[in-house]
C-alpha cells in the first residue's frame, strides 16, 4: 500500500543537527539551527524562566486544557508587550482600546504562520503571498502546505553581500495588487539584514499604493538591540498608519521561542489587527472554528512562564537582563570572528553590519560543502552560520577552516 512513497529530504535546518550528531571530529562545530549556546557550547535555560518556573511549581494547582485561542490573560500581556510597551505606542493603545486586534496563543512561531496561512486561505481575496528572497527554509512550505501561492520580492544582492533595496522596491511595485507581503520584523532571517526606518517608509508606502496585506513575522524581538521594547519601531510605525486609516488592517505572528529561550516549549501567538470592534469578534470566532480540528488548544506551562514573568516586576527586570546577557554573547562572538578574518581576498565588513543570531557570510554553496566536509563545521548550505554554536574555544579553528576554504 505505501510501496511508492519516496523518500523525503532532511529538513534544511533541522536535519544539519542529525549530520552532526553523527560526525567523530572531536573538532566539530555545530553552527545549524537558531537556538542558543553559551560559551561552554551548552544550551541554557533563562535564570529568569527558571525562577519563574519555581514559582509555579509552587503555586499551579491545576493543568486543564486552556482556551481554545489560549488564556485571556496571556493574550493580554502579549498584546501590552509589543503594540503598547512603555506606554511609547500610543496608536496600539488605541487599537488594544479600541478591540481591534484578535491574538490567539499559537504553537510558536511556526504555528502563528501555519495558522494565519490558513486563515488567509480561508478569508483573503488574493492567495499569493510575497516572501523576500532569501527567507527562513520553512516559510514557503508552511505558506504552500496551507494553499497559499508564494512568490519572491527581491531583498538580498548575493554579489554584494547587501541589502537590495533598489530591486525589493521594484519588485513590491510589480507584485499583485491586494496580495499579502511577508516582512521580517528585525534581525531578517538569515540575512541578519535589516531595513532602515527610512527603507520600512518606503516599503510601507508601496504597500499602501498596491493595497498589499502586511504579514509581520517576529520571531527575534530583542535580538536586535537586546532590548525588546526597542526592536519594534516597524511596529509602531504600521499602527500609526493603521489608526490614521492608511493601512486598514495587518497580522502579526510572535514568539518567545528565542527572547525567553522558550523553543521547545512552543509558546507564540497570532495577533490580527482588524478593522472595527464587529470584525474583531468574527475573526476571534474564526480563529477558534480553525484550530480546534487543529490541536484543540495550545499547550500551557510556556504560557504560564510568560504570564508569571510579566506579572511580577522583579521577574521581568531579571528577563530583560538575561536576553541582554545573549545579546551581547551573541555580539561579541560576531566581532570575535570578525576580528579573525583574513580580509584580503575577501571583504567581510558585511558581518558588521548583520544583526541577530545569524551571520550570512555570502560563502558559496560548494564553500559550505567543504568546511562540513574537510572541517567537520555544519551549518545550512545558503551561507548561514547561527552564531551562538561560536566560544572561546572553537572561534579560531572555525576562522581558520574559513580563511583556508576561501583561499582554496
Ligand atoms: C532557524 O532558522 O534555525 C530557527 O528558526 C529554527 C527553525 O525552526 O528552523
Amino acid at each position: 500500500r505505501w510501496n511508492e512513497i519516496p523518500l523525503a529530504p532532511p529538513d534544511k535546518i533541522l536535519g544539519i543537527a542529525e549530520a552532526f550528531k553523527e560526525d567523530s571530529n572531536p573538532k566539530k562545530i555545530n553552527l545549524g539551527v537558531g537556538a542558543y549556546r553559551n560559551n561552554e557550547g551548552k544550551p541554557i535555560i533563562f535564570p529568569s524562566v527558571k525562577n519563574a518556573e519555581r514559582s509555579l511549581l509552587e503555586t499551579e494547582v491545576e493543568k486543564e486544557y486552556t482556551g481554545i485561542n489560549g488564556s485571556k490573560p496571556f493574550q493580554s500581556i502579549v498584546q501590552n508587550f509589543i503594540f503598547n510597551n512603555s506606554n511609547k505606542d500610543a496608536a496600539g493603545a488605541k487599537l488594544i482600546g479600541g478591540n481591534r486586534i484578535v491574538t490567539a496563543q499559537t504553537i510558536s512561531g511556526t504555528g502563528s504562520l501555519r495558522v494565519i496561512a490558513d486563515f488567509l486561505v480561508r478569508f483573503n481575496s488574493a492567495k499569493k503571498i510575497y516572501v523576500p528572497k532569501p527567507t527562513w527554509a520553512n516559510h514557503i512550505a508552511v505558506f504552500t502546505d496551507a494553499g497559499l501561492d508564494a512568490e519572491f520580492y527581491a531583498y538580498y544582492d548575493n554579489n554584494a553581500n547587501d541589502l537590495d533595496f533598489a530591486n525589493l522596491t521594484k519588485s513590491l511595485e510589480d507584485a499583485d495588487p491586494e496580495s499579502v507581503v511577508l516582512l521580517h520584523a528585525c534581525c531578517h532571517n538569515p540575512t541578519g539584514m535589516d531595513l532602515t526606518p527610512e527603507q520600512w517608509e518606503v516599503v510601507l508606502e508601496i504597500i499602501q499604493q498596491k493595497k498589499l496585506y502586511p504579514l509581520i513575522d517576529m520571531a527575534y524581538q530583542g535580538f536586535a538591540s537586546g532590548n525588546p521594547y526597542k526592536d519594534i519601531g516597524l511596529i509602531r510605525r504600521i499602527n500609526q498608519l493603521v489608526v490614521e486609516g492608511k493601512i486598514p488592517s495587518y497580522s502579526l505572528c510572535q514568539s518567545f521561542a528565542k527572547n525567553m529561550g522558550l523553543y521547545g516549549e512552543r509558546t507564540g501567538s497570532i495577533s490580527i489587527v482588524t478593522e472595527s470592534p464587529e470584525q474583531s469578534k468574527a475573526i476571534d470566532s474564526q480563529l477558534k472554528k480553525l484550530i480546534r480540528p487543529m490541536y484543540s488548544s495550545p499547550p500551557i506551562h510556556g504560557s504560564k512562564i510568560v504570564e508569571t514573568i510579566f506579572s511580577n516586576p522583579e521577574l521581568l527586570e531579571s528577563w530583560l537582563g538575561d536576553l541582554d546577557q545573549v545579546v551581547g554573547r551573541l555580539n561579541t562572538v560576531r566581532d570575535k570572528l570578525y576580528q579573525k578574518l583574513d580580509k584580503t581576498n575577501y571583504n567581510w565588513d558585511h558581518l558588521t553590519k548583520q544583526r541577530g543570531m545569524f551571520v550570512y557570510t555570502g560563502l558559496s554553496k560548494e564553500q559550505m560543502i567543504a568546511l562540513r566536509e574537510k572541517y567537520s563545521v555544519y551549518a545550512t548550505e545558503d551561507g548561514r552560520f547561527s552564531i551562538s554554536g561560536i566560544n572561546d574555544s572553537n572561534v579560531d579553528y572555525l576562522a581558520n577552516a574559513i580563511n583556508e576554504v576561501v583561499r582554496d
